[in-house]
């Protein structure tokens, strides 16, 4: 593990309502994809320490994640992440309550190695063990901490039911969740996911992986209406997303045009194809939002969650778009939104309040929708 691998290490101070004196403290590990990262954090919503050892640079040769080598580098970093995690809150297992690992849905080769650890340290030490959904960990992380739009800090935690947007490498869905457990699923994408969608753009322009940071940079210093890309679905009713196509007429339009590009033209290609994610994002909440009006219990806020969250043009747009319906609009900070263990800790410990923790060996799942929960 080199020093640049490690991306951050936070420490304490992230407080929220309703302090208890005697907090619980849980361990968080997470490996599902290109991220080994273990966490610790309270029942009092501080973050005691954190790291993630970030893949990124191995698999980025290869413009992607290569699961053979995500799960040998998992193997690699999974001990020292751990210790590191325990040494930087100054505790040791002994002070730990919880153990709680992502258990799918993922790449199994790296879900088995932090399942494994998360198990032996459980089953060595006698304590609770939780085997948390990754996308849990995104689905519930703003509970533990939201950020506004803006970036700005304003150290709040979302209340139940909200409306959900997960975006992420692997996933795109909007949910309404009612509580720890209980999903219910909106819409979802029939083909790519929305990160999916950014990477290969990324990748045809060859800016390298992942895509989505660079081409939302990009994007900043484009013309979104440069270029016509598609709307797949929003002339339909509905809540599902279809984004193959967009990817599609992005291939389609390099090809005829092979280069080589000037700057300008990335910026404006980037700019384009993000404002019609965008447009296809706010068209589908927008459906959704009206469905869940006539629940009994409807949301009063509107969340994004997965790594796409990162996404300046997504976050702003989603924004407004609450505001037009009266929504408050919840994001997790930056460094919550990709991959990450705290996120699993506190799925962890959400978890853990509610009794579900694991009773019986459990295998780990490579597919695990929230809603089989
Ligand atoms: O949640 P995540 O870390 O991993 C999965 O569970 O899949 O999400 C990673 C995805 C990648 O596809 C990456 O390109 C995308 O999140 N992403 C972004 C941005 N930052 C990361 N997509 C759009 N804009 C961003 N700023
Ligand atoms: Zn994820």
């Amino acid at each position: 593990m080199t020093k640049e691998n490690i991306i951050r290490t936070d420490m304490g101070a992230m407080r929220g309502d309703g302090v208890a004196a005697h907090p619980v403290l849980c361990l968080g590990i997470e490996s599902s994809c290109d991220e080994t990262s273990a966490a610790i954090v309270d029942s009092n919503r501080n973050i005691l320490s954190h790291i993630i050892y970030s893949q990124i640079p191995e698999h980025q040769k290869y413009g992607g994640v290569v699961p053979e080598l995500a799960a040998r580098a998992h193997i690699l970093a999974i001990d020292a992440v751990i210790n590191q995690t325990l040494a930087a809150a100054g505790k040791t297992i002994a002070d730990i309550d919880v153990i709680a690992a992502t258990a799918g849905p993922g790449l199994i080769g790296g879900v088995l190695v932090g399942w494994m650890a998360a198990t032996g340290i459980a089953q060595s030490t006698g304590k609770p063990l939780v085997a948390v959904n990754h996308l849990e960990g995104h689905a519930l992380v703003p509970r533990l901490h939201a950020a506004a739009a803006n970036g700005t800090d304003e150290n709040t935690s979302v209340a139940f039911p909200y409306l959900l947007m997960l975006a992420s490498g692997g996933h795109c869905q909007i949910l309404l969740v009612r509580g720890v457990g209980k999903y219910e699923l909106i819409g979802q994408t029939l083909d790519d996911s929305a990160g999916e969608a950014f990477d290969k753009v990324s990748k045809m322009l060859n800016l390298g992986y992942p895509g989505g940071p660079v081409v939302d940079n990009r994007a900043k210093s484009g013309n979104p209406n440069a270029f016509k890309f598609p709307r797949p679905l929003c002339d339909k009713p509905g809540c599902d997303f279809s984004f193959s196509g967009i990817k599609t007429a992005a291939r389609t339009f390099l090809e005829k045009n092979p280069g080589p590009h000037s700057d300008e033209f990335i910026n404006d290609f980037c700019a384009s194809f993000q404002a019609s994610v965008v447009d296809c994002i706010i068209n589908r909440l927008g459906n959704a939002m009206r469905d869940v009006r006539v629940h009994s219990a409807a949301p009063k806020t509107l969340v994004v969650a997965g790594g796409v969250a990162k996404n300046s043009a997504i976050r702003a747009a989603m924004e407004k778009l609450a505001a037009a319906h009266g929504m408050v609009f919840a994001a997790p900070p930056m460094n919550l939104c990709t991959d990450n263990g705290a996120m699993i800790a506190w799925a962890g410990l959400e978890n853990y309040a509610v009794g579900r923790i694991v009773r019986e060996p459990i295998a780990p799942r490579p597919r695990w929708p929230l809603t089989e929960l």
